[in-house]
């Protein structure tokens, strides 16, 4: 008989042999819906805890972020239907609502680390990620859009620019106009592996980002696939990616397990989605479970995993 029943005789002991023991606030990074106006803090219905803010009250939220040791913020942006249109253009006009809510951050905070949100569909009147062309999303014509936002973005002094489209050859286009503008010092977060996933759900509520015909099945991933993460994430590598993601995380381990084995020199990122969150939490809510208990759980996982980065809604409340 081999006694394991040793190793748990009290947390003391259980903590000395985690091989997760805890979780830092430098693991995550926290996501901020951001929108025009001032004085705005608009609840989110689909998440609860959530919310939409304006530049200022922004700026007071992430204070308390910083209190809680918290000094990393992904930035989406929201805006009226009235600027929505066909290519997206409220996206990456140079007075976009998330350069100017990067150079307020950067002016305030010099310390947060800023990353941006490079994807067309939170500003296409169809909801879709790049430019349509007979009911289905243009790859290569897209590009440039996207490099455009990102170099708005890197001008107004973003980290790391982060592109969620999922066209192929985005890392590459991104690199080399920032290379071209002399942004090199801007690094780029690949969601490399990104499904297209149910659990999505309520952050098109959220970012008011849903599509209005169809879905995103031709340029997110088909969860059925393994290797094809594996080889997505290789191509950004070679475009120049410096830090990698899977998402969503919960259901996709396997894919941040391997990911983090076959590259392990890359800053590996899972995000916790919307409907991740928003199960604990209502779960939670309706008594089936102790949120900080499932919460604590779910995260050590995705670290378990071999997750350097988390995203996640739940980083404020985590360490409240
Ligand atoms: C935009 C984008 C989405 C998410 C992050 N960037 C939505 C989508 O692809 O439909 C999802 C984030 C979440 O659910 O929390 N492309
Ligand atoms: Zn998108």
């Amino acid at each position: 008989m081999k006694r394991f029943r040793p190793l748990r005789i009290s947390q003391i002991v259980r903590d000395q042999y985690a091989d997760v023991p805890s979780i830092t606030p430098d693991t995550f990074i926290y996501p901020y819906f951001v929108m025009d106006g001032t004085g705005k803090k608009e609840p989110i219905a689909t998440m609860e805890g959530v919310y939409r803010f304006s530049i200022d009250e922004l700026l007071v939220d992430i204070e308390e972020l910083l209190a809680l040791g918290i000094n990393k913020v992904l930035l989406f942006g929201v805006v009226p239907k009235e600027e929505k249109d066909e290519r997206g253009t409220a996206a990456y006009r140079p007075d976009n609502i998330i350069s100017k809510a990067v150079r307020s951050i950067k002016e305030r905070f010099p310390q947060v680390v800023v990353f941006t949100d490079i994807c067309l569909c939170e500003y296409t009147s169809h909801g879709h990620c790049g430019l349509l062309c007979n009911c289905d999303v243009d790859n290569d014509s897209t590009l440039p859009l996207l490099a455009e936002m990102a170099y708005q973005h890197a001008l107004a002094g973003a980290d790391f620019v982060a592109p969620s489209a999922m066209m192929d050859g985005q890392i590459e286009a991104l690199r080399k106009k920032l290379d071209q503008e002399g942004l090199q010092g801007t690094k780029i977060l690949a969601y490399s592996a990104k499904y297209a996933s149910a659990y999505y759900g309520p952050f098109r509520d959220a970012a008011d980002s849903a599509p209005s015909f169809g879905d995103r099945k031709t340029y997110q991933m088909d969860f059925r696939t393994m290797d094809q993460g594996i080889e997505e994430i290789e191509a950004d590598i070679e475009e120049g990616a410096d830090w990698i993601m899977v998402k969503p995380a919960l259901a996709y381990l396997d894919i941040v397990c391997r990911a983090h084995q076959k590259f392990p020199n890359y800053p590996m990122v899972t995000y916790q989605v919307s409907g991740e969150y928003s199960m604990l939490k209502n779960g939670a809510k309706q008594g089936f479970f102790d949120e900080k208990r499932i919460f604590f759980e779910s995260l050590v996982a995705m670290r378990r995993a071999g997750a350097d980065y988390i995203i996640s809604y739940y980083a404020k409340d985590f360490f409240r």
